[in-house]
């Protein structure tokens, strides 16, 4: 019997503490309409400074084991996709293992920035369609605050934290991942285009690049936005490709939540009417690798995207990596 790969159950979670552009205006030289006007962003969920990413996966894995109707010793992998690892080692994955009491799974973290959680959507297909595995916890996490430069008005009003997770099983019924592509071009591996420079054996972090924010986000953000309006469409494009699908039969298409206007423009050079693309980067702003799983945890839980609906996930991020998949739930 052919082998399938479907979402059996999703959750996600946002931290308690909102940060409105109003507040914003108080720390930087900002204003609540620059930033609605030029990103769509009207507020963002902060963690507390004693929490990591591994607590927010840890709540929204919880939900979706429950969603799902298993019990976390079913799990046999947990991938956790981040750029914000509670660590450099061990990995999240292992503390998100600690957490939910997932014994008897392996674990391991995704470093693939926004495009993440579409990477680890994309192995866990492979390895279940193959045999190897039969459920596999996916999450999408970040503690962005920690990473940014709140000094920096050029991206410190563009992020927030929130995690998302995916309990992903095998089926024999023609449903779930029905295409998944993922890239990268590591010719755009560029520091100033969209990184950290310091904190790896590149660049350790000294007061040196401390004091010169260095350990913080770099983002050239204009080319970053030219880069996300051609490559989110041409990777959807893909997978609807692969899968012999209509651009007219997508029920529901959720990009990567990062800016209003690049949202808008993907659904409309994919020619998805605008009731059909999903946005919520008004609430949470840019949760990295976490947008896209909170979004689709947000759609079941709202009847947006019910038993039986198509629905076209697209990322792109830092490295430059992309990824796009078409469920069908
Ligand atoms: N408030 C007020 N003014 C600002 C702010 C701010 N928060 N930020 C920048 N400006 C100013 C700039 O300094 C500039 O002023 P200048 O003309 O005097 O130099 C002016 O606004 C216009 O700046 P632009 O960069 O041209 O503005 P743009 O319309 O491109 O919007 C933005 C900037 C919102 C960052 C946009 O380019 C964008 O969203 N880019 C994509 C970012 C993105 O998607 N990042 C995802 C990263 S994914 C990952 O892997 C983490």
């Amino acid at each position: 019997m052919k082998r399938y790969a479907t979402i059996a159950g999703t959750g996600s979670y946002l931290p308690e503490t909102i940060l409105t552009n109003s507040d914003l205006e108080k720390m930087v030289d900002t204003s609540d309409e620059w930033i609605r006007q030029r990103t769509g962003i009207v507020e963002r969920r902060i963690a507390d400074d004693d929490v990591a990413t591994s607590d927010l996966s840890v709540h929204a894995s919880r939900l979706a084991i429950k969603n799902a109707h298993i019990d976390p010793i079913d799990i046999e992998m947990i991938l956790v996709a981040t750029v914000t690892p509670d660590t450099v080692f061990p990995s999240t994955a292992c503390y998100v293992q600690q957490g939910i009491g997932a014994k008897n799974a392996s674990a391991m973290d995704i470093s693939a920035a926004c495009a993440g959680f579409l990477y680890g959507l994309d192995l866990a297909n492979g390895l279940i369609i193959s045999g190897q595995y039969n459920t596999i916890l996916v999450v999408g996490g970040e503690v962005f605050n920690k990473i940014v430069d709140w000094k920096d008005r050029n991206t410190c009003v563009l992020f927030g934290d929130g995690a998302g997770a995916a309990i992903v099983q095998a089926t024999e019924e023609p449903k779930g991942i029905i295409a998944s592509y993922i890239g990268s071009d590591g010719d755009y591996a560029d520091i100033n285009l969209l990184g950290i420079p310091a904190g790896g054996s590149r660049m350790p972090v000294t007061s040196e690049a401390i004091d010169n924010n260095l350990n913080k986000i770099q983002m050239n953000g204009r080319e970053v936005f030219k880069l996300g309006v051609r490559l989110m469409p041409e990777a959807a494009q893909r997978v609807l490709r692969k899968a012999d699908v209509s651009v007219d039969d997508i029920d529901l298409l959720i990009p990567h939540q990062a800016n209003l206007r690049i949202i808008e423009a993907v659904g409309d050079r994919l020619g998805v009417p605008r009731e059909k693309v999903y946005v919520n980067v008004d609430k949470y702003g840019n949760t990295s690798a976490a947008t896209v799983i909170i979004a689709l945890d947000e759609a079941i839980r709202q009847g947006r995207a019910k038993p039986g609906d198509l629905v076209l996930l697209v990322t792109f991020g830092a490295g430059l990596t992309w990824g796009s998949t078409l469920l069908r739930l």
